[in-house]
């Protein structure tokens, strides 16, 4: 909803308001977001009151003598006129100045949601009769300049989004130097920044920095979003948690570098910028020229981070992702990148597919290594031709027989890449970004493809369209593992060279738009090194990311929980690999690898034929019971009810229409003698009764070593023959969890589980909680 009254713009969600004024000299005065407040009886209580301007400050013009921009709340900032805070525009103009004033003339509400040309944008499927877009015109009249900002209103989601597009109106060329997406800005109270960072293998470690005078920037200058610092931040108040509290979040519909600024002046505002990176950039614009900045996206909840979550949450599943498999469950993979990296053939995979198959996986990808001369990571990106001496009867052979064991059948690819050693490279030296003259430097061996090219684009686009129509290809796992270095481009003239990282990210999302119209039927899953270009931009046209290379389930708790604040369940594969975890060395049990992993898109990505039978029976378990609760699990709720608690983590999910919650309880470290611990839901419906039951374990009676001389007559070396023996006649079922009440009782009081092992006695009525052991629970309702 949008109303416009005079020079007051009001922009309401469910649950909030965001207005701003016109302000008599023209600018943007920003007055107030947060909680929904109703303005008809007048907003005179939000306006700034100024009378006089204090100390240092610039004042405006002789004519608004008290108008200082550097003490304002404003919507939108520029350098030279007073406010000397991070910008959201910052223009080279022809005569070298950089002075800007932009000042309001017209504005335009639209009933259709307004979408950008050149870059991905949200999408609203159900637009009503409702305005649901508004456009402010903006012109500095100096320089003859016009700037649209443009907002959009996403109510269910209880999002905003902004955006911004400069057209050179002038007849003069300018150099934009900067231009953001949205700025925020809000009297500085005691708010906490959270920044999600990492690197390959290590993402999204939560980060919480008191907001205080200074600049805070959350960056990228890799070329992509990236895995050092994700472009999703919060900004909340001081204390606020799970459940209470004031928080904003942020994101940007952007795959290239991000930027975002928090920046908290002298004078009590604090103002957060997000937009491009503006190191890096500086696009030329001649008369008649525009440029589009990026949608960027922004909550509010007062009711801590997972009301924040949840709307972002929903605005992803509702207004982000798109095409066929937005709402379709997804299938349960098997991935072969593990268990085979680059060393297979057909009959390998064939005998793997087969154990798969019987497991009940739905889908089998063939990661990397099926093309060219690949043997390793130092050639073939760029000749997507199958290698006959791995899959001797092609893609199409191997993909017809996976079709027989009942599997659907996908492939890896990184189009975006080329090796020096490869005929793609050797035929076409100049599709590659290098420095012309000056020696470059390689990223896992390989190098970026020149996306500003169109005859590189159209090439890739054939060169795909060609692999995923060569057989029954049902999913494309589309990686990318290098950071940009050596950025040039011989299409773009001297001056034009910072516009090289933009440009790539838009001709990425042609290739990228336009394979994924043609071939509506094939599931996407974007990675890049894992979580390296994990945002919005990509999840416009994939519908699903490979959520980090570290497949170990304790590492993967943190990033899951991580990726869990900004983005949904439904966006994140997540797999159950073999152990000693190939990126720790970490050994953790079948059914805690499993149960991160539900949480998740799941898949699987170890040998299956070596698994031992009991382990194969489990999986087998596992992949039954995640199939029956994976709506639930991808589509419903989620809640970070613990998040490393003592250690502990808890999430729970519950389904769409609150008939049942599936939780996770996971122990990073034992805590000795320490037996005790709760479950508290969120989300059951108060007056319905549940039935409480977990996921049943067996275990080893070798789990506790030689404590089994506890109760044995004779004595038991450890791993003794005796012992291995007695370990695989006697199998001890874990705790049995069983109860009922009402949602209010888990809800409000929630349930305690049964006693944990603290070393003085066991027995199927005590849970055996060992370092990096999980437990799943079931909520089932039982009035439905
Ligand atoms: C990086 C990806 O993140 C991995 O899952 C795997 O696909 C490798 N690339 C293959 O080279």
């Amino acid at each position: 909803m949008i109303h416009n009254k005079n020079d007051l713009f009001v922009l309401e969600t469910r649950d909030t308001s965001y207005c701003f004024r016109v302000m008599p000299q023209g600018h943007l005065e920003h007055l107030y977001y947060g909680r929904r407040i109703n303005l008809e009886q007048g907003y005179e209580p939000l306006l700034q009151k100024t009378t006089f301007l204090g100390g240092t400050q610039i004042a405006y013009s002789k004519e608004f003598p008290n108008v200082g921009l550097e003490d304002l709340c404003l919507e939108l900032s520029s350098y030279g006129k007073g406010d000397i805070r991070e910008a959201f525009l910052d223009i080279t103009h022809e005569d070298g100045s950089s002075t800007c004033d932009f000042r309001f003339r017209k504005a335009r509400i639209l009933k259709e949601k307004k979408i950008l040309d050149t870059l991905p944008s949200a999408y609203l499927s159900d637009q009503g009769s409702e305005p649901v877009s508004l456009e402010i015109e903006m012109y500095d009249s100096n320089y003859e300049i016009t700037l649209l900002l443009i907002y959009s209103v996403f109510y269910d989601s209880n999002v905003i989004t902004r955006s911004a597009k400069l057209i050179n109106t002038s007849s003069k060329k300018i150099w934009l130097e900067r231009i953001m997406s949205c700025q925020l800005d809000l009297d500085a109270e005691d708010y906490i920044i959270s920044t999600f960072h990492g690197a390959w293998a290590r993402e999204m470690n939560r980060y919480d920095t008191p907001a205080q005078p200074g600049i805070f920037v959350n960056d990228s200058k890799l070329g992509i979003s990236g895995n050092r610092s994700n472009p999703f931040f919060m900004i909340s108040q001081k204390n606020a948690n799970e459940e209470y509290g004031d928080c904003f979040g942020f994101n940007l519909i952007y795959s290239g570098e991000h930027y975002a600024a928090i920046e908290v002046n002298s004078m009590g505002k604090l103002r957060v910028v997000n937009g491009i990176q503006p190191a890096n950039f500086r696009f030329l614009l001649m008369p008649g020229d525009s440029f589009e900045a990026p949608e960027s996206v922004i909550t509010f909840s007062n009711q801590g981070y997972t009301g924040m979550s949840h709307n972002m949450h929903h605005f992803i599943r509702k207004h982000i992702l798109r095409g066929e498999w937005k709402n379709r469950v997804r299938p349960v993979l098997l991935n072969s990148w593990e268990a085979n990296y680059f060393k297979f053939d057909e009959g390998k995979l064939l005998k793997q597919a087969k154990a798969a198959a019987e497991a009940g996986i739905e889908l089998f990808v063939l990661d990397d290594g099926w093309f060219g001369n690949r043997k390793d990571d130092t050639s073939s990106l760029g000749d997507w031709q199958e290698n006959r001496e791995k899959l001797q009867h092609g893609l199409k052979g191997l993909a017809d027989k996976i079709n027989a064991l009942g599997m659907d059948f996908g492939i890896w690819v990184e189009p975006e890449m080329v090796n020096e050693d490869s005929d793609c490279y050797r035929n076409h030296p100049d599709w590659a970004v290098k420095l012309p003259g000056v020696s470059h430097s390689l990223g896992r061996n390989q190098m970026l493809l020149d996306l500003t090219k169109e005859e590189v684009r159209s090439y890739l686009i054939d060169e795909m369209a060609r692999v995923f129509s060569s057989a029954n290809i049902r999913y494309v796992k589309w990686d990318m593992n290098r950071i940009f270095s050596d950025r040039y481009s011989s299409s773009l003239d001297a001056d034009r060279q910072k516009e090289f990282s933009h440009r790539y990210i838009m001709g990425l999302y042609e290739v990228i738009g336009t394979l994924t119209r043609r071939f509506p039927q094939i599931l996407f899953e974007g990675c890049a090194s894992g979580g390296n270009r994990f945002d919005l931009g990509i999840l416009c046209y994939m519908p699903q990311i490979w959520a980090s290379d570290n497949t170990d389930a304790i590492c993967r708790v943190t990033i899951q929980s991580g990726y869990s604040y900004g983005y949904p369940l439904t966006v994140m594969g997540a797999h159950v690999s073999g152990c000693p975890n190939h990126q720790t060395l970490r050994n953790t049990s079948i059914e805690t690898r499993f149960e991160v992993a539900a949480f998740g898109l799941l898949g699987y990505e170890c040998n299956l034929t070596e698994l031992s039978k009991e382990e194969y029976q489990i999986v087998k378990e596992q992949i039954a019971f995640y199939k029956k609760h994976r709506e639930t699990l991808q589509f419903g709720d989620f809640y970070r009810i613990k998040t490393n608690d003592r250690g502990i983590y808890q999430w729970l999910c519950v389904a769409p229409d609150q008939s049942e919650a599936i939780g996770l309880h996971l122990q990073k470290e034992v805590l000795p003698n320490y037996p005790h611990t709760k479950f508290k839901t969120r989300g059951l419906k108060e007056e319905t009764s549940y039935h409480f039951t977990n996921r049943q374990q067996i275990f080893s009676i070798k789990e506790f070593g030689d404590l089994i001389n506890m109760i044995s007559p004779i004595h038991i070396k450890k791993d003794s023959l005796v012992h291995n023996v007695i370990a695989m006649v006697k199998k001890m079922p874990g705790e049995v969890e069983d109860s009922k009440a009402l949602g209010c009782v888990f809800n409000h009081a929630g349930v305690k589980l049964k006693q944990a092992f603290a070393g003085t006695g066991y027995n199927e009525e005590v849970r055996l909680q060992k370092d990096f052991s999980s437990r799943m629970y079931l909520w089932d309702s039982l009035n439905e």
